[in-house]
């Protein structure tokens, strides 16, 4: 989900000051834990998510979930998908 540009900006300034020490981490975070300066991760992230903030999903691939710094796959896609990360687009076989 795409959130408007002034939405997202309030957002922030939403969970960093009104909210005080309070932020929402990603879901993608271990034990839901991150830094409360800039969203990051404490503990690294839940299989299936990646990036620092854990707030980006693998992709389609095979065997195992992406890695967890840069997304990509490591043992390659599942039938129809491709991309190091597997996210484009299904081959219609
Ligand atoms: C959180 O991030 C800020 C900004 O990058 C950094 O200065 C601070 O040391 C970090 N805090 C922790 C607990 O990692």
């Amino acid at each position: 989900m795409e959130l408007p540009v002034g939405l997202a900006v309030f957002c922030v300034l939403y969970f960093t000051g009104l909210a005080g020490a309070q932020r929402d981490c990603y879901e993608g975070c271990i034990n839901n834990v991150c830094n409360v300066t800039n969203g990051v991760c404490s503990e690294g992230c839940r299989d299936g998510f990646y990036g620092q903030r854990c707030d980006r999903n693998c992709g389609e691939c095979r065997n195992k979930p992406c890695d967890k710094r840069t997304g990509s796959c490591k043992e390659g896609c599942e039938a129809g998908w491709r991309g190091s990360s597997c996210k484009q687009g299904r081959i219609d076989l």
